[in-house]
């Protein structure tokens, strides 16, 4: 059983010091140390290139949360920087009007996206799931929302409810990935009164394993929301251009009325995305005030435009799915070897590695050791949230991984055998 030796992460800790008089809790919402495994894991970075991140400390990782998401391509992507930095000095991005690039984008979106005839663009996940529910309250003139998944931090869904009145998320109501029955249940009691469905078409729910659809179910959620007259949301912000170049609706072959795109569209510049049906999307021209000083910003947009030419180009989604999967079968070989309830779950762009409950709690001393192995072995992956695979990860970054997940894996089986 090899121990790999602590990390250095000196710096890190004395810039929390400092950020803790400066910001509240030091750092904000998910990249908190506690989110993490304190002491093990670096809190601040200084720079990233491809695939790769360095601390402030100096020490080197092979990423694998792609900044929570957005980066499809690497980090640093030349192209697509020196595109965004022509723009802001050629043209300048920040003006009285919009630019023209708004209709170029909604144009590709619409060539790409199944559910997609026009689109609005924002800037966070959170601020697109939330107008895509406006925009659905206000077209069907009702008022329920049933949920299922993350979609952000605003007050009709955010997980911890502090500060929230309870009248904004009293009509929201949840379903669990691949119940369908939950869903019919709720919606025989409240179907009339529902203005949309809203879920994440690829399980991810935060903590716990990945789940794809079971046969007949997003085809069931269609159904239900069609037969009372609900909007059906997918909220594709980690799936769009990741999954597939249509999302996960054009991978599993069902069409949701309105889409909810972000994070990778743009390999790591703030825009997102409501795109849908006409009839739908009218209403935020007709019913509705959506706006904000930089959601016209065209960095964003010209982003989003050369990130998706990329991914067409270079078919960079295929070159996923192939080393992914080549990937994961290594690593489902590997987790075969050691009895301590590991289990991999996810496809190929994105894959999580979690442990198996058992009474004893054992399952969260595993855990920890296995991400501070890996982290010590300089393999960015993050203990409660899956992992992506990008474009500049290379084959020898993916074995250099899987070697890596063997050694903690070694190292957790000979600490926790099972009894
Ligand atoms: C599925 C999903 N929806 C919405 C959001 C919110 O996006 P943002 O963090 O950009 O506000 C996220 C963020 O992780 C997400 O994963």
């Amino acid at each position: 059983m090899k121990d790999a030796k602590k990390l250095n992460i000196a710096r890190s800790l004395e810039l929390f010091e400092q950020a803790k008089q400066l910001i509240p809790g030091g750092v904000l919402g998910a990249r908190r140390p506690s989110d993490f495994i304190e002491g093990e894991y670096p809190i601040f970075l200084e720079c990233g290139k491809g695939c790769r991140l360095t601390d402030v400390d100096g020490n080197e990782y092979i990423d694998f949360l792609c900044g929570y998401g957005p980066i499809i391509l690497g980090y640093r992507e030349e192209e697509v920087d020196e595109a965004v930095m022509k723009q802001i000095r050629d043209k300048g991005f920040c003006f009285t009007l919009t630019q023209r690039y708004q209709n170029h984008l909604a144009k590709k979106l619409s060539e790409l996206v199944p559910s997609s005839e026009m689109s609005i663009f924002l800037k966070t996940g959170s601020d697109a799931t939330t107008a895509s529910i406006r925009i659905a309250r206000a077209y069907t003139n009702r008022i329920k929302v049933m949920r299922c998944g993350y979609h952000g931090w605003h007050d009709w869904c955010v997980e911890m409810k502090g500060g929230v009145p309870e009248k904004f998320y009293e009509d929201v109501h949840e379903f669990r990935y691949n119940n369908l029955q939950q869903l019919e249940e709720l919606m025989a009691n409240y179907g009339g009164q529902t203005a949309a469905v809203i879920m994440t078409p690829f399980g991810h729910p935060n903590h716990q394993k990945m789940e794809e659809p079971q046969t007949g179910f997003l085809e069931g959620v269609r159904e239900i929301a069609t037969k009372y007259g609900a909007v059906l949301i997918f909220d594709e912000v980690r799936t769009n251009f990741r999954l597939s170049m249509g999302g996960a609706q054009k991978l599993y072959g069902v069409t949701p009325d309105l889409s909810v795109l972000g994070k990778s569209m743009a390999n790591g510049y703030a825009i997102s995305a409501v795109s849908g049906k006409t009839e739908i999307m009218m209403a935020a021209a007709q019913k509705l005030f959506i706006s904000s000083t930089f959601f016209p910003n065209s960095d964003g947009y010209v982003a989003a435009l050369k990130t998706i030419e990329i991914l067409e180009r270079e078919n960079v989604i295929d070159n996923i799915w192939e080393k992914g999967n080549r990937f994961l079968k290594k690593v489902r070989d590997i987790i075969s070897k050691y009895n301590v309830g590991a289990e991999l779950s996810g496809v190929a762009p994105m894959f999580f590695i979690t442990f198996k409950r058992d009474k004893a709690d054992t399952h969260r001393a595993r855990r920890d050791d296995f991400y501070t192995q890996l982290i010590r072995r300089g393999i960015f992956l993050h203990p409660h949230h899956h992992g992506y695979i990008c474009y500049r990860h290379t084959d020898q970054d993916l074995d250099s991984a899987a070697k890596a997940i063997d050694e903690a894996l070694a190292y957790v089986s000979e600490k926790h055998p099972t009894k």
